[in-house]
């Protein structure tokens, strides 16, 4: 029997990734999205790629209802938790908003996981938890401390509350993967970062740029303690991402375990600049400008808890991030 899977967030970035990865691994998967930031058409994107268009759920997580019904239509073996609002600065402008939807949605996912027994979750988390500490980052580390952003606190929240529930039902097995930067498209330029709403991350940015419309990068700082003066951070090939949710999946314990996912690598803004310039054969046209408040110098995993435990390390790099990330552009615009 195959084991079967909710994957709420399934039509979003990394979510998607995570469906094809899995379904391609012989999971039967089923997703939950209310398409508030991804698009339907993903579906036939993930069929394209798999031969397997899976069961989809358009339900909100905060209608209980709604999500009951799901639970009681199918036995899960596991859940994949992508579903969320991740726009960073917003968060700071519309807090409720965002731990409505976060905190709520979660709420509401796990009373049904416990209503209906099922105990395997694997959390999408952020390395944000970490807060301002120095880099590199390892799971020993204290979290919860100088988080920037509701969007982080709320994440952080999250990881607190999973840790009761393990504590309070020794049933529970609950991964925690801290994502790095995740960035990049599948290969195959099927599927890729597309958000409805306006981007806030680099490498979206970096695309509107190539494509026109954006003017220019705006490169936040190059006066920071990096051998360039530009933010460090580790970016990770969203199918090396989604290939660390399997492996998790596969080797999940009883309790409650956090796993870094980054590539253990340092990258600055402008050698991001400058893999750009390569992959693409064109110039970034950019400027530096004053920091963004919030902005840590550098940000970069140890990821060796992963590496030994999930057996999962990076195969991409951001050379091909930015292949990858070129050749999905193409298909978009072609
Ligand atoms: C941000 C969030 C983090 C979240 C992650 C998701 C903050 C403080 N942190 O991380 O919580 O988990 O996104 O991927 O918002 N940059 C520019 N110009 C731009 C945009 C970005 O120079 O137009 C620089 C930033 O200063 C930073 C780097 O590029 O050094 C990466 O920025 P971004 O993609 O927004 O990610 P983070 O800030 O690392």
């Amino acid at each position: 029997m195959k084991e079967s899977l909710l994957v709420t967030g399934g039509t979003g970035y990394i979510g998607s990734h995570t469906v094809v990865e899995l379904i391609t691994a012989g999971y039967d998967v089923e997703i939950l999205d209310n398409l508030y930031n991804s698009k339907i058409e993903v579906l036939d994107q993930i069929e394209q790629l798999t031969g397997v268009k899976p069961k989809f759920y358009e339900v909100d997580l905060r209608d209980s209802e709604a999500l009951a019904n799901v639970f009681a239509g199918k036995k899960y073996d596991a859940v994949m938790h992508f579903a969320g609002l991740k726009a960073v600065s917003e968060s700071t402008k519309k807090p409720l908003k965002y731990y409505e939807n976060n905190l709520g949605g979660t709420f509401n996912l796990l009373r049904c996981m416990k209503d209906y027994s099922v105990k395997k979750l694997i959390f999408s988390s952020s390395a944000t938890v970490y807060g301002d500490q120095p880099s590199p980052f390892n799971e020993t580390l204290p979290t919860g401390e100088k988080i920037s952003s509701p969007y982080g606190r709320a994440k952080y929240m999250i990881e607190e509350i999973l840790k009761d529930l393990c504590a309070s039902d020794l049933g529970f097995s609950v991964a925690i993967l801290r994502y790095f930067n995740p960035a990049g498209a599948h290969p195959s330029g099927l599927i890729g970062e597309d958000p409805n709403d306006k981007p806030n991350n680099l490498m979206p940015i970096i695309m509107k740029v190539a494509t026109g419309e954006f003017p220019e990068l705006l490169v936040y700082g190059d006066d920071y303690n990096t051998p360039d003066g530009s933010c460090i951070r580790d970016y990770l090939h969203v199918v090396d991402l989604a290939r660390g949710h399997l492996a998790a999946l596969k080797h999940i314990q009883p309790g409650w375990t956090a796993y870094n996912l980054g590539s253990g690598e340092g990258t600055s803004v402008f050698d991001m600049i400058t893999a750009f310039e390569q992959a693409s054969g064109k110039k970034l046209p950019y400027k530096v400008v004053e920091r963004r408040a919030g902005d840590l110098a550098a940000f970069y995993a140890d990821s060796t808890k992963a590496q030994t435990e999930l057996d999962w390390q990076t195969e991409f790099d951001i050379n091909d991030i930015m292949r990858d990330t070129l050749n999905y552009l193409d298909h978009q615009n072609g």
